[in-house]
């Protein structure tokens, strides 16, 4: 959570907004969120979603987080491959952008690994719990290959 634009949830119903607020975003279609789950357990380990979805401009910003015991075993890789595929290819969208903390580097690098670049640098964007961030602009386009 240390580099999310939210402090970090301390109680189960901190979740219940989050999860009202996905539900709704999905019915409005502009939004989708994807829960990563092991396939022995079904335990569920992390997230990754597609939000910000403006379908006439084709684009959406992306998010994802995973729980660190699960860490670098290319977990995020993976859904995340199926998430992009998903987005250019099922809902034809043309880009997708990501705005990432410059000191996450696991963010950046996985970004980067999966064809974003790095397209600008925002000052003093996000206050959270009283510290103040800058914010790396992640993009990838459809035909970036
Ligand atoms: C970012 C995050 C989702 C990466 O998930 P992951 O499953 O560990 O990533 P993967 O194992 O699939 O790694 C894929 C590639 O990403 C890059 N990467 C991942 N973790 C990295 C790290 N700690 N430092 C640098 N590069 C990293 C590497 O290029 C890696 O490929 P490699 O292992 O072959 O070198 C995970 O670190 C996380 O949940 N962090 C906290 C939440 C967060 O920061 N979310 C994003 C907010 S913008």
């Amino acid at each position: 959570m240390r580099y999310w634009s939210i402090p970090p949830l301390t109680a189960p119903s901190d979740v219940r907004p989050i999860y009202e607020r996905n539900l709704g975003g999905f019915a409005a279609q502009t939004s989708i969120s994807w829960a990563i789950t092991m396939p022995q357990d079904d335990a569920f380990i992390g997230d990754c979603s597609l939000f910000r979805i403006d379908l006439t401009h084709r684009h959406a910003e992306v998010g994802y987080g995973l729980h660190r015991s699960h860490w670098r075993r290319g977990i995020m890789r993976e859904a995340l491959g199926a998430a992009f595929a998903f987005a250019f290819d099922t809902m034809q969208l043309n880009r997708l952008e990501a705005d990432i903390d410059p000191q996450n580097e696991a963010s950046l690098g996985i970004l980067t690994s999966l064809l974003f670049r790095r397209e600008g640098y925002l000052r003093e964007r996000w206050f959270t719990g009283g510290v103040v961030a800058d914010t790396v602009l992640m993009g990838r386009l459809r035909s970036d290959a």
